[in-house]
């Protein structure tokens, strides 16, 4: 890729403590969870959190061998491997999702929650997903979808200039952008995934139905709906569950980081990763690999 497209950089952020610590989405957690569960594969091999933050969903990943949680943030990543420990199952890895450092064919399961409304260059994002997908793999992705009914509400009111209907992505703030359904299918199977499973998740993300109905009704009731993504995705949650048939490769069990500028296979030396193709030398740092 020429040009590395712009990041919202969350370092040094207060994620964790603003965004859900005692900030009333318990809600918005249980049915993220929720929807996780119907689509992951429970057991496997290798898993990646791509934009894992601080490590929110990492008990999610119990089935699984090795799990990287990967993030461009290191001091996120840094909450993250203080809430885990030193638990060898979990590789917390600082870079950026255009310039991933892992070797072609590494994931069995890809998992990205609340991240891809970052991503001012999609097909960029999904194509270096494609690359370290395991062949049959699985990638469960979220994305903030465009077409939902308040913003069609909304758009049908003229409280909003943009259409709901409209299929490119919406910057609606600074680095942060909404999908509309069709459009993220069809950057997929561009990228060599097949989109196989819908859910519409968050139907019931209305404050007053959060302050006035007990938080576990909403999450059985947005269960039991959550298929209805087949049909239809009016929520402003919306998870595709994909599979990567054919194009992905199978990596070699001894290798699995490489190089973000030159993909060169490399391996680690006290804490040092140095690649003996470009010369760049990365690092470890408090329990997180730094790749940027
Ligand atoms: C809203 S947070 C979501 C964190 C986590 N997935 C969760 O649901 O709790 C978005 C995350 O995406 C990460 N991110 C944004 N752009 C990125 C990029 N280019 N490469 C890697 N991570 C990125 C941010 O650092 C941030 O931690």
């Amino acid at each position: 890729m020429s040009k590395m497209p712009p990041v919202c950089d969350y370092e040094g952020s207060d994620y964790r403590t603003r965004f859900w610590e005692n900030q009333g989405r318990d809600y918005e957690d249980q049915v993220e969870r929720v929807a996780l569960r119907k689509l992951m594969p429970d057991y496997g091999s290798t898993l990646i959190d791509i934009g894992a933050g601080f490590g929110r969903l990492a008990d999610e990943y119990a089935g699984y061998d090795r799990v990287v949680l990967f993030d461009y943030s290191s001091s996120l990543l840094r909450e993250a491997h203080e809430r885990l420990g030193n638990d060898p199952r979990f590789v917390l890895v600082s870079g950026n999702w255009y310039e991933m450092p892992f070797v072609d064919g590494l994931f069995q399961t890809l998992v990205q929650v609340r991240t891809i409304h970052h991503a001012a260059n999609v097909p960029g994002l999904f194509a270096e997903l494609n690359r370290i997908a395991r062949i049959n793999g699985s990638y469960i992705l979220e994305f903030a979808n465009k077409r939902n009914l308040k913003s069609i509400g909304r758009y049908l009111l003229k409280k909003q200039d943009w259409s709901p209907f409209d299929q490119e992505p919406v910057e609606f703030v600074e680095l942060n952008f909404d999908f509309h359904p069709t459009y993220i299918r069809e950057q997929l199977v561009e990228h060599g995934f097949t989109p196989q499973r819908t859910l519409a998740s968050s139907h019931f993300r209305i404050p007053f139905l959060k302050k006035n109905v007990p938080t576990d009704l909403l999450v059985k009731l947005d269960k039991a709906i959550q298929s209805t993504g087949r049909l239809w995705t009016l929520t402003p949650q919306t998870f595709i569950l994909s599979e990567n048939p054919k194009h992905g490769k199978i990596s070699t069990p001894d290798h699995f980081f490489a190089c973000p500028k030159c993909k060169t296979p490399i391996f680690e030396k006290d804490e040092r990763l140095n690649c003996k193709k470009c010369g760049t030398v990365w690092k470890k740092e408090d329990g997180v690999y730094i790749f940027k």
